[in-house]
């Protein structure tokens, strides 16, 4: 039984009890529906309250039924039930009330929310937007603009912010049980209003912003149920049986759209990618102190990242120098998070941090990264030191982002305690760990690993030992295959546009300017010796390297960065200087439209993220996609390559790579894995 009716008194409790978050599947809506109807028919009961068990009132719609056909009662029709009911129905709120959760308090006659409790209209993020009269019921309690700011940022608000904005009537403490009986008492006595929503005056139009919204949302890619959302609010100003029907239609537009198919994908995908067999199989070791080698960007930053979660962090640095340097980057975080107000000063006062050259300061931590420079010589130096300083049930960390973890997992001596855990800048704010699992690596330092990703928020993905892991080894192949392009007759500027139109947030060459060339460039020279010297190299990076244009920071790079300018503009330089190159190696340039800019770097990815599966470097398909989204950013609303490629048309995408790796073997020889499920009609996740 997922929803059950209680009886204390003249009032009428309806219990949903679907765990894990209240979801309203089939049974859910069914089982309001019915309760609703059985207590408002009986005579004995004048109020009702609706509330839940566990964490959380309703998190929404069940999303798992989202790519079925619709099965009865649809969420409006139980709405309407609670609109409807002749005894007041008081909704009580605690946990997070999110959409379809939401949508029933809005629904309800009065709305009671325990402190603690935050309410949203997360759809948007799923790429369809609310469906059970959130667009038309919100506006009226609190305005077009209020829940405008709900449904275009997806993001929730407290109960204190809702009750200021009218979309709950009164926060308490209490149980959820204690608060139903209490508010059901206020109703009775007259100290608790109720009103329908549904008879309320329509929203007040808000045309001007209505107008700012669409203009906003009409200059970027991937903005369609925030557009649909956005015509739904409009239609909150007049009757609500006319705005209750267009919010319907354009919900079921929304849910049959490739955006919504992405997105729920993700959303999916980010919780598969942390369920690894390593956490069913082995205990994670209690970790209280973190030590980090390293005090540079990366290295502040992950101290940062593991104080904000509550870590005591021990950093170590070459010297006293170098250690004042670190602490000071690392405070500078800190104190921007208590002026963001995302840390109380107290917190921050009590926080155990120190910075020193003392590497036996390291002995007494439970899980040290290393983030010191990337080679392998120095990193082997450190672990050798490590494997002995360290505490014998100590996790040994790097933070490498290409270099083999076994390799380096060796000169500890003690290979079973070391694996990856690769960390993206900045790394207090970016949500993607790679935790790389070396072939000694053993599974309760894997299932820690995991632990403390969770703890320090991040989306934590298995990978494999393999050149870049995931996300660095496809990044190499779309950046290759970028430069290809380039040198055949695209420029730098055409492939970034038609990128960014896609949805990527930065072509290829503007990232490598914002993130400074010269980084690129060092790997490049590194990694000479062991390039296959038959596979095709493109050396134009390195040739405006070599000319000091490493990007933004010296005002210019593939770009020219004019005093004062937002963005870089192309640069005639450049393009000579690809000309020179071109002509140099005999190639006739040639033209690239958007359209196969696009597919080739998409035809990249999707191959080398198969390759990746193939390898065994990445566990499943949809772990590629949640790399790509939540470390390089890769359009969400495309749900990653893999997904991306799958909404494209699989065996189109298989016949394109054969195509392409007529003369690009290296990039686009089509993976074992693509071909297989072309062959079984089944797509890659
Ligand atoms: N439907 C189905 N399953 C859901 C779900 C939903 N709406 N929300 C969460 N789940 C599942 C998760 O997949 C996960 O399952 P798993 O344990 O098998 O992996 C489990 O519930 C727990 O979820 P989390 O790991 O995310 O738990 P957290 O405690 O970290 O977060 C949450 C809880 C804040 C509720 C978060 O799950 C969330 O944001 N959920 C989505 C909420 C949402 O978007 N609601 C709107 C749905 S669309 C809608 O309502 C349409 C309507 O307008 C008609």
């Amino acid at each position: 039984m997922v929803v059950t009716t209680e009886r204390h008194g003249k009032t009428g409790l309806i219990v949903v009890d679907n765990p894990p978050v209240n979801a309203l599947s089939q049974a859910v809506r069914s089982g309001i529906l019915e309760a609703v109807q059985t207590l408002d028919a009986d005579p004995e009961i004048d109020v009702i309250a609706l509330l839940a068990e566990g964490r959380t009132f309703i998190a929404g719609a069940d999303i798992r039924e989202f790519s079925a056909p619709p099965s009865e009662p649809l969420l409006p029709a139980v709405a309407a039930a609670i609109v409807g009911s002749a005894t007041p129905v008081v909704c009580v709120i605690h946990g997070t009330a999110l959409g379809g959760g939401f949508e029933m308090a809005l629904a309800s006659h009065a709305r009671v929310a325990l402190a603690g409790a935050k309410v949203g209209l997360p759809e948007t993020t799923l790429g369809i937007i609310p469906g059970a009269g959130g667009t038309q019921r919100a506006p009226r309690l609190a305005g077009i603009v209020a829940t405008a700011d709900l449904v275009i940022s997806g993001k929730p608000i407290s109960a204190g912010e809702a009750l200021k904005k009218g979309l709950v009537d009164r926060v308490v403490e209490g149980t959820p049980r204690e608060a139903a009986l209490a508010a059901a008492e206020a109703v009775r006595d007259g100290s608790l209003a109720t009103r329908r929503t549904d008879a309320l005056p329509p929203a007040e139009p808000a045309p001007d912003e209505i107008a700012g919204w669409r203009a906003e949302l009409a200059a970027r890619p991937g903005t369609f149920a925030l557009e649909q959302a956005v015509s739904a609010l409009e239609a909150s100003s007049g009757p609500i049986e006319d705005g209750l029907a267009t919010e319907r239609l354009l919900f079921e537009t929304c849910r049959a759209s490739p955006e919504r198919a992405a997105r729920v994908h993700i959303f999916f995908a980010e919780r598969e990618a942390s369920k690894v067999p390593e956490l069913k199989r082995a205990e994670p070791r209690p970790i209280a102190r973190v030590g980090v080698i390293g005090g540079g960007t990366m290295g502040a930053g992950i101290a940062a990242a593991c104080l904000l979660s509550g870590y005591d962090v021990t950093m170590v640095e070459r010297d006293d120098e170098g250690a004042a340097r670190g602490r000071a980057t690392v405070e500078g975080v800190l104190d921007g998070s208590v002026k963001r107000g995302r840390l109380s000063a107290d917190k921050r006062a009590n926080m155990a941090f120190s910075a020193g050259s003392d590497f036996a300061d390291l002995a007494d931590c439970d899980l040290v990264i290393e983030a010191a420079f990337e080679d392998m010589a120095v990193k082997k130096e450190l672990f050798g030191r490590l494997g002995e300083v360290a505490r014998a049930d100590a996790v040994l960390a790097t933070n490498t982002s290409y270099l083999d973890v076994d390799e380096i997992a060796a000169a500890s001596g003690r290979a079973g305690d070391v694996v990856g855990l690769h960390f993206f800048s900045p790394a207090y704010v970016m949500k993607l760990l790679e935790v790389v699992v070396g072939e000694k690596t053993a599974p309760d330092v894997v299932a820690t690993a995991f632990t403390v990703a969770k703890r320090l928020g991040k989306i934590a993905v298995w990978s494999g030992v393999g050149d870049g892991f995931i996300g660095n080894r496809i990044f190499l192949a779309y950046r290759r295959t970028a430069d290809i392009m380039m040198e055949d007759g695209a420029s730098p500027y055409d492939i970034d546009r038609a990128l960014v139109a896609w949805g990527l947030p930065m072509g290829p060459y503007q990232a490598a300017d914002f993130a400074g060339q010269d980084i690129g460039w060092a790997t490049r020279k590194r990694r000479a010796a062991t390039r296959d010297p038959n596979e095709r190299y493109v050396a134009i990076a390195d040739k405006v390297c070599e000319r000091g244009w490493f990007g933004r920071k010296t005002g210019r790079g593939f770009y020219l960065y004019p005093e004062g300018a937002k963005s870089g503009v192309p640069d005639p330089e450049v393009l000579a200087l690809i000309e020179e190159e071109r002509r140099a190696k005999g190639i006739v340039p040639r033209n690239f439209t958007d359209e196969e800019i696009v597919n080739r770097i998409l035809c990249t990815m999707v191959n080398e993220g198969a390759r990746a599966v193939d390898a065994g470097v990445a566990r499943q398909a949809s772990d590629v996609d949640v790399v790509m989204v939540n470390g390089y950013g890769f359009p969400r609303f495309r749900g990653g390559p893999m997904k991306a490629a799958d909404i494209a048309g699989l065996p189109g995408i298989l016949d394109d790579l054969k195509r392409f790796a007529a003369d690009d073997a290296t990039a686009f020889a089509p993976a074992r894995l693509i071909e297989e499920c072309v062959a079984a009609g089944r797509p890659l996740v």
